[in-house]
């Protein structure tokens, strides 16, 4: 019955890293996946998490389910990380918040929240977007299109595109946005855009959907990597939003996020849990607790939040002093070209504009591993592989 199952495509993204890993050459560089490396180019665990590690092993608590919706201290320090401590929409209790299996995980449970509770609304996602963005809209039965979001010209926004692309979309859709640090072009609104984003999508009545996995990441402030939630919050909007805390404290393979609902009000908040605990358990269950521990002790604790903010500049640091020596390298091997995007766009990604069969020479001919819609993760590069992914580069936009 199960010979006529087809083949899958390895995943985009994902799969590159299986490539990489297959790569017997000594030059090669996976600059797929957006994981931080260190100089060294090995993963990093963030000191904070060692430490918040060692004070869980002390605490030898137990291992029993969590409740449906996450574990209490890691619901309220994740909400306020977004929101704010002294968020209003927290003091009213009108965030519904699930702890969930990070990105993904969450915006899978939101996306099974459209199509049960939204049915036939449509989710509006940039063009270009996330590689994976699409399959969980689709996989969950909900419909998608797109808005345009990119400039190949100036290698910025195309702004005036995307306010009439969400113009022209039906009243009452769903649009889902990048907080900060757009992947995969690392092209940002700025705060006067977002104001008039945000114009737009209150008179349209559009659902915002804020996909929220760089905090951190983009400025290097959480406070400003989250202008958008907060603004929201201000206007008095109603929003989704899902976070992850695989890049800002490093946990990727822990699964932890988060899917929220911010609301009107209190009942209405107690009743979108409700069914978001309904959809998880029938998907998942209940949410793993290591993850949501560290998160706990480190993003609730006073002391080990500020340890934390140290390294989570350090990293943003690295990866812009990266994206300096990339730049300058480029200028160097081809001063003719003008490679000023490369500073320009902000996170962990570089958005090149390389065609696939460029990102294939990059990768056949360079053994640089890199996603074929001309992305590469800077958080994968060394100051000392700048001037070889500059010549490879060079020399790959040349054919
Ligand atoms: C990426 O864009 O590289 C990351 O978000 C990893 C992933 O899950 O795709």
């Amino acid at each position: 019955r199960l010979a006529g199952v087809e083949m899958a495509p390895p995943d985009p993204i994902l799969g590159v890293s299986v490539a990489f890993n297959k790569d017997t050459s000594a030059d090669k560089l996976n600059l797929g996946v957006g994981a931080y490396r260190t100089e060294d180019l090995k993963p990093y665990v963030l000191k904070v998490v060692r430490k918040a590690e060692e004070r869980m092993l002390a605490k030898a608590e137990n291992k029993e389910y969590l409740p449906i919706e996450g574990l209490a201290a890691f619901n309220k320090a994740t909400m306020e990380l977004l929101l704010g401590a002294d968020s209003p929409a927290i003091k009213e209790q009108r965030v519904a918040c699930l702890q969930s299996l990070s990105g993904t995980g969450s915006l899978r449970v939101g996306a099974a929240f459209i199509a049960k509770f939204m049915p036939g609304t449509t989710v509006y996602i940039s063009r270009p977007t996330w590689g994976n963005h699409k399959n969980i809209f689709s996989d969950a039965g909900v419909e998608w299109k797109e808005y345009s979001y990119f400039d190949a010209e100036t290698v910025g926004l195309d702004f005036d595109g995307m306010l009439a692309d969400l113009e022209a979309a039906p009243d009452g859709s769903v649009v889902l946005l990048h907080g900060c640090a757009h992947n995969p072009t690392g092209v940002d609104p700025t705060q006067e855009q977002w104001v008039k984003i945000v114009d737009l999508l209150q008179k349209k009545k559009h659902l915002p959907f804020i996909d929220s996995a760089y905090q951190g990441f983009a400025s290097g402030s959480l406070e400003q990597d989250a202008f958008l939630p907060r603004y929201l919050v201000e206007r008095g909007i109603e929003f989704a939003t899902a976070q992850s805390y695989s890049k800002n404290l490093g946990l990727y393979a822990e699964r932890v996020g988060a899917m929220s609902f911010v609301l009107a009000d209190s009942d209405a908040a107690q009743r979108v849990l409700s069914q978001l605990k309904r959809l998880a358990r029938a998907i998942y269950s209940n949410p793993p607790v290591h993850g949501a521990r560290i998160v706990s002790e480190v993003v609730g604790s006073e002391e080990m939040f500020g340890e934390w903010k140290g390294e989570m500049e350090m990293m943003a640091g690295r990866i812009k002093g990266v994206r300096q020596d990339l730049h300058d390298a480029l200028v160097k091997v081809n001063p003719d070209k003008d490679w000023s995007f490369v500073l320009k766009q902000i996170g962990m990604f570089t958005f090149t504009g390389m065609t696939p069969a460029q990102c294939d020479n990059m990768t056949n001919k360079w053994h640089i591993y890199m996603t074929r819609d001309g992305r590469l993760s800077l958080a994968g590069l060394s100051s000392a592989k700048a001037a070889y992914l500059a010549e490879a580069m060079a020399d790959s936009v040349a054919n």
